[in-house]
C-alpha cells in the first residue's frame, strides 16, 4: 500500500500508471457510516487533471486494441488473483466505508474475482458471424459480409456505494477483455475500496493509463466527465434521478443505466408461504435493504395476508441487529439523510392507517427492521423506494389487481411471483412491466451472467457478463466483394 499512501489514510488518484496528488490540494473525507469517524480521504481532482487522465487513455486505448484476447486475458486473471490475495484487507475496507457485514464484504471480493475470470472466458469465446449476400432477394452470392465486434473507445464507469468492488469491477472487466480503456468513477463513499481495487489492478501491471481512477466533487466533475468529447460510453450504476440528468447530458453515445427499483414480492393464494416469507425477507433486508434489487414490496392476496405477515414477522424477528462488524444484517444506513427520508416515509404511511408490526425504531442512522401491514395506494411508500429496511405489504383481492399495482409503478427492474401453479406463474409473469421475473425465489442480480435488465425507471441497456461485453463494443461490418 506504500505506493498509494500519503499519509496513514489519505489516498491518491490514479492516472498513466502513476497516483497522484491533486493540484486542487483538496481531499475528501470518507466518513464510516457506523464508526462515525473519518477512516480516510481522498483526492478532489480538478478538471484539468480530468481531461488528462482521458487523453492518456485515449492514447492507451489505441495500442490495447492491438493486443490480442490471451494478452488481455493474462493481465485481468493477475488482477483476479491479486483481489483474492488481498481479499481480507479489501474486505475490511468495504466494511468500514459503506457499513457492509464483514462476510458480505468478504463474498463481494470472491463474487468480483469471480465475475472478472467469467468475463475473461466469456470474451475468449465470443465470435463474430459471416453472412452470405444471396440470402436476401436478389442478393449475390459473391458478396460475404463478416461482422466483428471492435473496441468502443474510452469507457466511463460509475459504480455506486453498496458495491463498491464488484459494482466497478462488472464494468472495468468487460471493457478492457473489450479492447477499451476505462475512467473509473466510484461513488464518492466507496471510494476507498475503489481505489484498493484498482491497486490490484496496478499491481497485476495493467499498461499505463489504460485505466484511471477519478475522484473528486461531483460539482466539480461529474457533469464534466459525463459530458466530456473524449467519452465513447458511460456505464452507470445509482440512483435513478442522478441516471436520468446524465442520461439528458451524455449526448450521442451508448449508455447503460442501472438504476432503482420498487421490485414487488407477488405471493398468490396457493404460495409455499414459509418458504414465501423466507425469500422475502432475505430479499427485503439484506444488507439493510441498500440494494437496488431488494424486495420493497409485498402484494399479497388478502386470503393468505395474516398468515403470510405472521410468517413474514417471525423471519424478522430473526435478523441480527447492528454493527457490520459482528456479522449483523441489518446495520446503520449509509447516512443520516438516508435514514430520515426512511422515516418520512414510514410517518406518512402511519398517517394514513398503515399499522407498524415490527420495527419503527432508530438509533442514529440505524433503523430496525421495518414492516408495515394495510398499506395503500395513497402512502409514499408504496411507490417510493427507501433504499433501507422498510417494507410495506399491500393486500390484494386478485391477481389483476397485483400486476395492476405492480405495473403502476415508475420502476420496472425485477419482480417476484410465489406460487406453486407454474401456469399462474407465466401468466403473471407475462404481465409484468420488469426487466427479469423470479419464480418462487428473491428479486437478485446474480448470477452474474444472467442478463440483468432495468426498464422504465430502472435503467436502460442489458447487463451481465456477455451483454456487458456486448454493450462496450460496436459492430463493425467488412463487406467481401469476390470475383465471380
Ligand atoms: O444494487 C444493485 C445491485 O445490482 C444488486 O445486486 O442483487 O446482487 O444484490 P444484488
Amino acid at each position: 500500500m506504500a505506493t498509494n499512501e500519503v499519509t496513514l489514510s489519505t489516498y491518491k488518484f490514479y492516472m498513466n500508471g502513476e497516483w497522484k496528488e491533486s493540484q486542487s490540494g483538496q481531499t475528501i473525507d470518507i466518513m464510516s457510516p457506523y464508526l462515525y469517524e473519518t477512516i480516510g480521504k481522498v483526492q478532489a481532482i480538478t478538471k484539468e487533471e480530468v481531461d488528462d487522465a482521458i487523453w492518456s487513455a485515449h492514447d492507451a486505448q489505441k495500442e490495447w486494441a492491438k493486443t490480442s484476447l490471451q494478452q488481455r486475458a493474462s493481465y485481468l486473471n493477475k488482477w483476479a488473483d491479486e483481489l483474492v490475495s488481498r481479499q481480507e484487507e479489501i474486505a475490511d475496507t468495504i466494511m468500514r466505508e459503506v457499513g457492509k457485514s464483514y462476510k458480505d464484504a468478504n463474498n463481494e471480493v470472491l463474487r468480483t474475482a469471480d465475475f472478472i475470470r467469467y468475463t475473461i472466458e466469456e470474451a475468449l469465446h465470443m465470435h463474430g458471424e459471416s453472412m452470405r449476400g444471396d440470402s436476401f432477394p436478389g442478393g449475390s452470392k459473391s458478396k460475404v459480409a463478416i461482422v466483428e465486434r471492435i473496441p468502443i473507445g474510452v469507457v466511463l464507469a460509475i459504480s455506486p456505494f453498496n458495491y463498491p468492488v464488484n459494482l466497478a469491477a462488472a464494468k472495468i472487466a468487460p471493457a478492457l477483455m473489450a479492447g477499451n480503456a476505462v475512467i473509473f468513477k466510484p461513488a464518492t463513499q466507496g471510494a476507498i475500496s475503489g481505489t484498493k481495487m484498482i491497486e490490484a489492478l496496478d499491481e497485476a501491471g495493467l499498461p499505463k493509463g489504460l485505466v484511471a481512477l477519478v475522484t473528486g466533487k461531483g460539482s466539480v466533475i461529474g457533469d464534466y466527465l459525463v459530458e466530456h468529447k473524449g467519452m465513447n460510453m458511460i456505464s452507470f450504476t445509482g440512483g435513478t434521478n442522478t441516471g436520468v440528468q446524465l442520461a439528458k447530458k451524455a449526448t450521442m453515445i451508448p449508455l447503460v443505466l442501472e438504476l432503482g427499483g420498487k421490485d414487488p414480492g407477488i405471493v398468490c393464494e396457493d404460495a409455499d408461504l414459509k418458504e414465501a416469507a423466507k425469500q422475502i425477507v432475505s430479499g427485503a433486508f439484506s444488507y439493510s435493504g441498500q440494494r437496488c434489487t431488494a424486495i420493497k414490496r409485498v402484494l399479497v392476496h388478502e386470503k393468505v395476508a395474516d398468515e403470510l405477515v405472521g410468517l413474514v414477522k417471525e423471519e424478522v424477528e430473526k435478523l441480527t441487529v447492528g454493527s457490520p462488524e459482528e456479522g449483523s444484517m441489518i446495520v446503520p444506513l449509509i447516512d443520516n439523510r438516508s435514514a430520515d427520508f426512511i422515516q418520512i416515509l414510514i410517518a406518512d404511511a402511519l398517517g394514513k392507517g398503515a399499522e407498524v408490526v415490527i420495527g419503527n425504531k432508530r438509533e442514529h442512522n440505524l433503523i430496525y427492521p421495518t414492516l408495515l401491514d394495510h398499506v395503500t395506494e395513497d402512502m409514499r411508500v408504496a411507490w417510493e423506494e427507501p433504499f433501507g429496511p422498510v417494507l410495506p405489504i399491500i393486500r390484494v383481492s386478485s391477481e389483476d389487481e397485483a400486476v395492476q399495482i405492480a405495473n403502476a409503478s415508475e420502476y420496472g427492474l425485477q419482480a417476484s411471483i410465489f406460487t406453486k401453479d407454474v401456469n399462474r406463474a407465466f401468466r403473471i409473469s407475462g404481465k409484468l412491466e420488469v426487466g427479469s421475473v423470479q419464480i418462487n425465489g428473491r428479486t437478485e442480480r446474480g448470477p452474474d451472467h444472467f442478463p440483468f435488465i432495468g426498464i422504465k425507471g430502472s435503467g436502460m441497456g442489458v447487463q451481465g457478463i456477455r451483454k456487458s461485453i456486448e454493450s462496450m463494443t460496436r459492430e463493425k461490418v467488412t463487406v467481401l466483394n469476390l470475383a465471380e
